[in-house]
């Protein structure tokens, strides 16, 4: 194919597997519309950067209201044809089984692609990869499991409570795991809905493949599209179409407060996972071998660009020091560089904008008062690399332990008693997750029922699974992915009355 955007293979010297080569020089990089691969109207393309080497590698088409209103237009009719909606509940879940094995098949694609444009080092991409197959395959089992009720009445009445699917989904997906598309895409199709889902700008190839995949998996065309483009064209026209019945987003606090108030002009459904500035609370009774190498890792994880991020470290006085020193120890060797190399512990931040927004961040921490006890720089070499960064004598006001930094930069704090930890770890905005880290079965306990947070994670850190819900209060948003709620949130209850009589 010789289209203005197919990729050029231009990937660098990077070690991709023939598959990928194949994906990038062979697809038509565009929109998915209606089961076609489809470029914008106005031929407007838009570059993909990669985070390795700051360079472009490859266009893809940018659309904008035009693109939006197509999909959802092919989306709406694909619902009300009945095609996928109306299917017996065991083909559909052939079908979303055959979607989990094609992304079996597509492993290597999906690790490369991870690395390529989101910047995920080699030794993790088999995890997030795993994680987009296993939500696959758990929601590939609950078509036939969407059970309704019936109410109890007299003789003369029969009332059923029938689940019905919303319709059009609008997904709003970001850039830090573009292989845990399904989690935003599998929960809606296994209700018989139509998706319409507009990746980040930065990461669009993946969730084009995905797409492409849902139509050989037999899919019908129209039920999942794949709209490209720039968040306040593309994205806001579609949170604005009449045709877009819900709108499931994870993104900024602040895209995700414009996006709830322009959905609010047409009532329609929302459910935001936003972002957090995640507490760690370790106590003095904790395992502090295996606390401190959690802590650490729970902000050095893709370079601390998980909404989850345990970015501020509460330690309790009396072993702050040593606490601090070895997660300076233990981080102070790790390898920052290119994650298609097989032995880089830390790999780059997504673009040019959040390597500014991380270096600013850490001017601010300094002109705060907070000292840099590791790191503090840009890692030299081309590419969007940062050291990762441990700022000790942090006060829970300070910029730098309030908002989301989004890179490998972590604020410890002390504390004195428990209700201090409760207190200083409540006192933000965010409600996303919380560690805790103590062999005192009470105090884990208290912890879990004083945490204002969506998740509680006591002597371990962001593990996740299928059938666990996953979402924040506060700031970080409302709604669940995951698990059986989330079926909940791509249906409706309908009351069906019947007079006897
Ligand atoms: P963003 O929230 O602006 O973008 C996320 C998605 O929303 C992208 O697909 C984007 O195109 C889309 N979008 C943007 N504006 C929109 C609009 N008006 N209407 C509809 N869709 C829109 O995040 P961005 O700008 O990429 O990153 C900024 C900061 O957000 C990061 O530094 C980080 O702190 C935070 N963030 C948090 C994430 C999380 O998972 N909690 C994920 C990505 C970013
Ligand atoms: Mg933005």
């Amino acid at each position: 194919m010789n289209d203005a955007v197919s990729g050029k293979a231009s990937v660098g010297g990077h070690a991709l597997s023939p598959k990928t080569r194949r994906f990038l020089t062979e697809t038509r990089l565009g929109h998915l519309i209606d089961g076609e691969l489809v470029l914008s109207a106005d031929g407007a393309t838009m570059p993909v950067i990669d985070p390795n080497t700051g360079l472009e590698f490859v266009r893809v088409a940018q659309g904008g209201a035009v693109e939006a209103d197509r999909a959802a237009q092919a989306a709406r009719r694909a619902f009300e044809d009945g095609r996928w909606r109306n299917l017996p509940p065991m083909k559909k879940e052939a079908v979303l089984r055959r979607l989990g094995a094609l992304l079996e098949e597509h492993r290597e694609v999906l690790m490369d692609l991870d690395m390529l444009d989101g910047g995920i080092i080699r030794a993790q991409t088999p995890f997030f990869v795993q994680f987009g197959i296993d939500v696959t395959n758990y929601y590939a089992g609950w078509p036939s499991k969407i059970e309704g009720a019936m109410s109890p009445t007299g003789a003369n009445l029969v009332v059923q409570q029938v689940r019905e699917p919303i319709g059009v989904c609008g997904v709003i997906m970001p850039w830090n795991a573009p292989s845990a598309v399904p989690l935003g895409v599998v929960a809606p199709l296994a209700c018989g809905n139509s998706v319409v889902l507009k990746p980040a700008e930065q990461t669009p190839l993946t969730a084009l493949l995905f797409g492409m995949l849902c139509l050989e998996a037999g899919v019908p065309a129209g039920v999942v599209n794949v709209v490209q483009g720039l968040g306040h064209s593309v994205g806001a026209a579609l949170v604005d179409h009449p045709e877009v019945d819900s709108i499931s987003f994870t993104g900024s606090v602040a895209t995700g407060k414009r996006i709830q108030a322009a959905a609010a002009a047409h009532l329609k459904r929302v459910s935001l996972e936003l972002g957090g500035k995640s507490p760690q609370l370790v106590f003095a009774d904790a395992d502090i071998e295996r606390a401190s190498m959690a802590a650490a890792w729970a902000v050095w994880g893709h370079s601390g660009q998980i909404c989850t991020a345990g970015s501020r470290v509460l330690v309790h006085r009396s072993i702050h020091d040593e606490f601090v020193a070895r997660m300076v120890e233990a981080s102070r060797a790790l390898k920052v560089g290119s994650c298609f190399d097989a032995d880089t512990h830390v790999g780059p931040v997504i673009s040019q904008q959040q390597l500014d927004q991380v270096s600013r961040y850490v001017e601010i921490g300094r002109a705060e008062g907070a000292t840099v006890a590791l790191g503090g720089r840009r890692h030299d070499a081309d590419g969007y690399f940062f050291q990762p960064t441990i700022f000790t004598g942090v006060r829970n006001d300070m910029a730098i332990a309030q908002e989301e930094i989004f890179g490998p930069v972590m604020a410890v704090i002390p504390f004195d008693s428990d209700d201090e930890a409760w207190a200083i770890a409540n006192a933000t905005e965010f409600g996303l997750a919380a560690g805790v880290w103590t062999r005192d079965v009470v105090r884990a306990h208290r912890a879990s029922q004083r945490l204002k947070v969506g998740t509680v994670w006591v002597n371990t850190y962001q593990l996740n699974e299928t059938s666990v819900p996953y979402g924040g209060v506060k700031a970080s948003g409302f709604g669940r992915s995951l698990g059986a709620v989330s079926i909940e949130e791509f249906t409706h209850v309908k009351s069906v009355w019947f007079n006897l009589d």
